[in-house]
């Protein structure tokens, strides 16, 4: 069983699919591991740690591939990676589906068994392997880093004899596992942090972190999470009185940190154009939903915007690549907690459950077909 980690060869994605830990157990397993020679370097990781976990290192990526039964890879495989591939190999990654059918059809033809980790069910057995979690709790915590850096005054209290400087407003808007990380994150360095979400569940999860929940809650409010634990898409009606009460509580904050999403659709726009213009000069808003849509209106992908009153818009994109050493650890350990159930431990060859339950939410594609049911080709 050979096992290839390759470069990321998106210039933007400084995280590694394995660590020197993850190499050392998969060795254990009775594989042979192969690593694209700086893979790990923007992580951190230099070649010489992977050499002495065990690993093979390679000069090129056709040298790791061309010969891997199993390919581990930050992110979907790119044309050119594919065409170094086997037929018949399995590679595991953060595929980002949706929206991406061309590309889960490129990889079924090239006869890749492909599975997306970001799919894996949100069950007790599975919690090691929740990438969306790991990757999200990191995300928190950078958005109050990002935000304490761009705001251009102290987030704690402080009595000095120059006088007193008064705690940063803090408002999360979304209390997901990246929200929750940035009002524990926020309380920490001493802001003052109100939050907010459709969920009911949230208000005593935030109230439990020492923040303030600050929400409409109405009936919609009541019902507005799904069995798996998401929001669900709330009214128009819901989302003007939600605005109504925001436009006022927001005038007032100095870091404002977004991170709502709704599974498969766009982010909700939750900050219009004129709450921000209500901001202070100087107040910060961090948008991390701003790779599916945004949050924030006028926030820009990968930019740091400054409004005409002063105000600035930080759309950093892949938030948990700047803490790419940390969230490589925990990615890496995500991947090999599920490629162990992959696994024959005794044969010591790649042996898929295809009725697994954890296989069948996250397989792409397989024999040729893109098989997965929520990304069948539309006829
Ligand atoms: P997410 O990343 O899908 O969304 C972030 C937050 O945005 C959610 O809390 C959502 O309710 C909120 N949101 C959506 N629309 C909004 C609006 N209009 N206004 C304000 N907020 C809005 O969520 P994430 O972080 O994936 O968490 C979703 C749920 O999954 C949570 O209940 C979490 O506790 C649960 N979870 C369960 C796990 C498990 O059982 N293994 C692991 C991780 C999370």
């Amino acid at each position: 069983m050979r096992i290839a980690v390759l470069t990321e060869s998106d210039p933007a994605e400084p995280r590694v699919a394995a660590v020197p830990e993850t190499v050392k157990k998969f060795i254990a397993l009775g594989a042979d591991v192969t690593v694209q020679s700086g893979a790990g370097v923007s992580a951190g990781v230099p070649d010489a740690d992977y050499e002495a976990a065990g690993a093979t290192v390679a000069s090129s990526a056709q040298d790791a591939a061309s010969d891997a039964d199993l390919v581990l890879k930050v992110r979907r495989p790119s044309a050119d990676e594919i065409a170094l591939l086997k037929r018949g190999a399995t590679v595991v990654a953060i595929m980002d589906p949706y929206g991406h059918e061309a590309e889960l059809t490129a990889m079924a033809e090239a006869g890749l068994d492909t599975f997306s980790m970001e799919l894996m069910p949100r069950i007790t057995r599975a919690q090691v392997m929740d990438v969306l979690s790991s990757q999200a709790n990191l995300a928190g915590y950078r958005a109050v880093v990002d935000g304490a850096s761009e705001y251009g005054r102290a987030m704690p209290m402080m009595m000095t004899a120059a006088g007193t400087v008064p705690a940063a407003r803090v408002f999360v808007m979304g209390v997901g596992v990246a929200g929750l990380q940035a009002i524990a994150t926020a309380r920490r360095m001493g802001a003052v942090v109100t939050a907010t979400d459709v969920r009911p569940a949230t208000k005593e999860q935030v109230e439990s972190l020492g923040a303030k929940f600050v929400a409409v809650e109405d009936d919609e409010f009541k019902q507005a999470e799904t069995s798996g634990g998401y929001a669900k898409e709330m009214s128009a009606e819901y989302k003007k009185k939600q605005a109504d009460l925001v436009a006022t509580h927001i005038a007032k904050q100095d870091i404002v940190i977004t991170t709502a999403l709704i599974p498969g659709r766009p982010a909700p726009q939750l900050v219009s154009e004129a709450m921000v213009a209500s901001m202070k000069p100087g107040s910060v808003l961090i948008d991390l939903a701003v790779e599916r849509g945004g949050n924030v209106e006028g926030a820009k992908a990968g930019e740091i915007v400054s409004t005409a009153n002063g105000v600035k818009i930080v759309g950093h994109l892949n938030v948990p690549g700047r803490l790419a050493a940390t969230a490589s650890n925990l990615y890496a350990r995500n991947l090999y907690a599920f490629v162990e159930t992959l696994i024959d431990k005794d044969a010591k060859t790649l042996a898929v459950k295809w009725d697994d339950e954890l296989v069948k939410a996250t397989n792409l594609t397989h024999d040729g077909q893109v098989v997965h049911p929520a990304f069948q080709p539309k006829s």
